[in-house]
């Protein structure tokens, strides 16, 4: 990271999903008044930074990630000045404004796309990327990333167009000059509005091969793993960042994170070196069937010593277990059952005592759980469409795949915030665009707004350690070798302060090496506070602590 972006290190960043975050206008729809309605509550949260999924007029194909114009407010969500009022309200309150920047692909309801499509000869028939057909078929065998062919014809230019994601979704030819230019105008152009950084969607795709080879393993296992191995971070892919971050991130001192799937960890890092000078940070995407599949505890453990020592004079880290895309972390990684309380906290505590950046996914302070809607026709999200089909296709009963979608499905984040006991979740008046989850009634901001050792209290306290004691966002880390595959440990310091943190990943108790903790060391957080913080020597069920030395 420069120098000069060193402001990143202090952010606490946190999502907004604004379809379902508070909907002000009663059409069942989250929206910018709303969330300008809940910003006295960020602020007493202590982030310092939100991230808004996109806003920008969009047919909604895909929620937004479909941008028919960028310089234009989606109308559900209000108008240019409702984002203006928004951004005055945050900076007011020191609150950094990230917006998400979508420029793999555009919606096919683009003007853009709608003048590339019309002929072979136009000033854009060069902003898409079109492909002759092969033996009157698709150019090649690709596969997208929510599943089916990735080509779609169109017959006035008797050509195929590519989109790795839905097919009102057509990439962006970066390749074409002209159209990087107007990308960069446009960039721009949120910079002159105040725009204090970019989540940059998808961003590990840009490059396409001239050719567009068959793959040898066309489509397995899914869509989105096909597209990771084929395509991800080609060298022109990078040197596209490159000239982006020189062009508009460098230039205006604007942070950055990149949304990045990668094929290994060290590809990963790839992206936020700083020397290379392409991103601040990047976020890992990772396809939620093969996350589900392949997390551990130990995973978890090796994966931090690794990215940690990959990148620990040399880059910088987002830290997050949370986002849009993903199974709710409590359910995920935790337990949303018996140690529902205490397994969020964890997370929470592990999440800010690491270095990096945090980024919190809104709903996670409260512990917002994965929801099982009784149908797949409840769901939304095409991807758990997708995954009941395929579910179904390897010879699965409807309940075995019904159950598959409902573990996998992005939905999961997407349902509305829980604020209050009152119906709908205090989301909303009307009716919802996403059913409620049913658990509103005990899972809500009212009923942890005072409670102080509720999930959202740890939460807060978390934020206000981070902010009195600066060895959170700028110490070293240093792990202990602890055989027990769920238990995590590691020392923390800083100009002569120094923590001691461990996580017990794990439903049952767990032996906590006394060896390495001092007599004098005291306790400054505990994931059991509501029954009297730790009591030694053993570490309970998903127990986390954090000890002061000195
Ligand atoms: C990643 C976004 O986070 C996801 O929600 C979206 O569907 C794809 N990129 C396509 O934009």
């Amino acid at each position: 990271m420069q120098q000069e972006m060193d402001w990143v290190k202090d952010l606490v960043i946190y999502q907004i999903y604004p379809r379902s975050f508070c909907d002000s206008n009663g059409d069942g729809v989250g929206d910018l008044p709303g969330i300008l309605q809940k910003l006295d509550y960020l602020e007493e949260l202590g982030v310092n930074a939100v991230w808004l999924s996109p806003v920008y007029r969009s047919p909604n194909d895909d929620n937004g990630y479909d941008i028919s114009n960028y310089q234009e407010i989606m109308e559900e969500f209000g108008t240019m000045e409702d984002w203006e009022r928004l951004r005055d309200a945050c900076h007011s309150k020191g609150i950094r404004l990230i917006m998400d920047l979508v420029v793999n692909h555009s919606s096919d309801e683009h003007r853009w796309f709608q003048e590339s499509r019309c002929s072979r000869e136009n000033p854009k028939s060069d902003y898409y990327i079109w492909r002759d057909p092969v033996g009157g078929k698709e150019p090649n065998n690709w596969s997208s990333a929510f599943g089916g062919s990735a080509w779609e014809y169109v017959p006035e230019r008797g050509q195929y167009y590519l989109h790795l994601f839905s097919k009102k979704q057509p990439d962006l030819n970066w390749a074409c000059p002209e159209l990087r230019e107007e990308i960069y105008r446009m960039m721009e152009w949120w910079v002159e509005r105040g725009v204090d950084g970019f989540r940059v969607d998808a961003i590990s795709y840009l490059d396409k091969p001239e050719d567009f080879p068959d793959s040898p393993t066309a489509p397995e296992p899914d869509g989105y793993s096909f597209c990771i191995a084929q395509l991800a971070g080609r060298p022109g892919t990078h040197a596209y960042i490159r000239e982006m971050n020189e062009r508009i991130f460098s230039k205006y001192h604007v942070m950055t994170v990149g949304e990045v799937a990668a094929a290994t960890s060290l590809e990963l890092m790839n992206y936020v070196r700083t020397a290379r000078r392409e991103f601040d940070m990047a976020i890992p995407f990772v396809p939620p069937k093969v996350e589900i599949s392949t997390w551990s505890p130990g995973k978890l453990k090796r994966d931090l010593r690794e990215s940690y020592e990959a990148l620990r004079d040399s880059g910088w880290w987002a830290r997050f277990f949370s986002n849009h895309d993903k199974p709710r972390q409590v359910s995920l990684y935790g337990d949303d059952g018996r140690c529902w309380e205490v397994s969020a906290k964890l997370l929470a505590m592990l999440l800010h005592t690491l270095p990096g950046t945090p980024f919190l996914y809104q709903g996670e302070e409260i512990g917002m759980t994965n929801v099982r809607f009784p149908s797949i026709e409840l769901y939304d999200d095409p991807d758990a469409k997708n995954c009941y089909r395929q579910t179904l296709l390897e010879g699965a009963s409807e309940e075995e795949a019904l159950r598959q979608a409902q573990l996998e499905s992005r939905d999961n984040a997407r349902t509305p915030m829980q604020w209050d006991s009152s119906p709908q979740a205090g989301f909303t008046v009307g009716t919802p665009w996403l059913p409620v989850n049913p658990n509103y009634k005990t899972i809500n901001v009212e009923a942890q707004r005072n409670d102080p050792y509720s999930i959202l209290q740890c939460y807060r306290r978390l934020l206000s350690l981070r902010r009195e004691h600066p060895v959170l966002a700028r110490g070293d880390l240093e792990f202990f070798d602890l055989p027990e595959e769920s238990l995590l440990g590691y020392r923390r310091s800083y100009e002569g302060e120094t923590l001691l943190v461990f996580h017990n990943f794990s439903p049952e108790r767990a032996e906590l090496p006394l060896d390495l903790v001092p007599k004098e060391a005291k306790v400054l957080l505990s994931s059991y506070d509501r029954e009297g913080g730790y009591g030694g020597p053993q570490l309970r069920p998903y127990e986390s602590v954090i000890f002061r030395l000195g």
